[in-house]
C-alpha cells in the first residue's frame, strides 16, 4: 500500500471559513474523510501546522520512508528558502498544490521557493488540487 502524506501550512486549518469565494466552503477535515473514502488502497496521512519550523521537522520525519508527500506550504511557499532547502534535503518526492490559481492573484504569489525542487505543481482545481496530486502517486 502505497503511503502518502498531505502537508498544509498556515492558515489552511481555517478552510472552510476562510475567504470561501477564493478557497471553498468545505473544511479539509470533511474533504480529507472523502478523499480517503474513494482511494481506500492509499494510505494517507494528513499534518497541518501554521509555524514553519514545524513543517520542516515535518518533511524530515516522513522524508524517508512515506512514497510521496504532497504540499501546500500556503504563503511560506512564497517566502521560505528553507522549506525549499528541506525538499532537496529529503529522498521522498513533493507535488506541491495550491487551492487557488496563483498565477492569477498578486505578483508576489508568482515566487515559489517550492516548485524548483518538486516532482510536479498542481494549482488552481480547488480542493481537487490534492486529489489530481494523489493521483499523480498511484
Ligand atoms: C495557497 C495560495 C497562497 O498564496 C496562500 O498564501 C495560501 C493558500 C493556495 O492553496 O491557494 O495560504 O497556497
Amino acid at each position: 500500500m502505497k503511503k502518502l502524506i498531505i502537508i498544509n501550512g498556515p492558515n489552511l486549518n481555517l478552510l472552510g471559513t476562510r475567504e470561501p469565494e477564493i478557497y471553498g466552503s468545505l473544511s479539509f477535515t470533511e474533504f480529507l474523510d472523502e478523499v480517503k473514502g474513494k482511494y481506500p488502497n492509499v494510505d494517507i496521512d494528513y499534518y497541518q501546522s501554521n509555524v514553519e519550523g514545524e513543517l520542516i521537522n515535518k518533511l524530515q520525519e516522513v522524508g524517508f520512508s512515506y512514497d510521496g508527500i504532497i504540499l501546500n506550504a500556503a504563503a511560506y511557499t512564497h517566502t521560505s528558502v528553507a522549506i525549499g532547502d528541506a525538499i532537496n534535503a529529503i529522498k521522498t518526492p513533493v507535488v506541491e498544490v495550491h487551492i487557488s490559481n496563483t498565477f492569477s492573484r498578486e505578483e508576489f504569489r508568482h515566487t515559489s521557493y517550492i516548485s524548483p525542487n518538486a516532482k510536479g505543481v498542481i494549482l488552481g482545481f480547488g480542493l481537487q488540487s490534492y486529489e489530481l496530486a494523489i493521483q499523480s502517486f498511484i
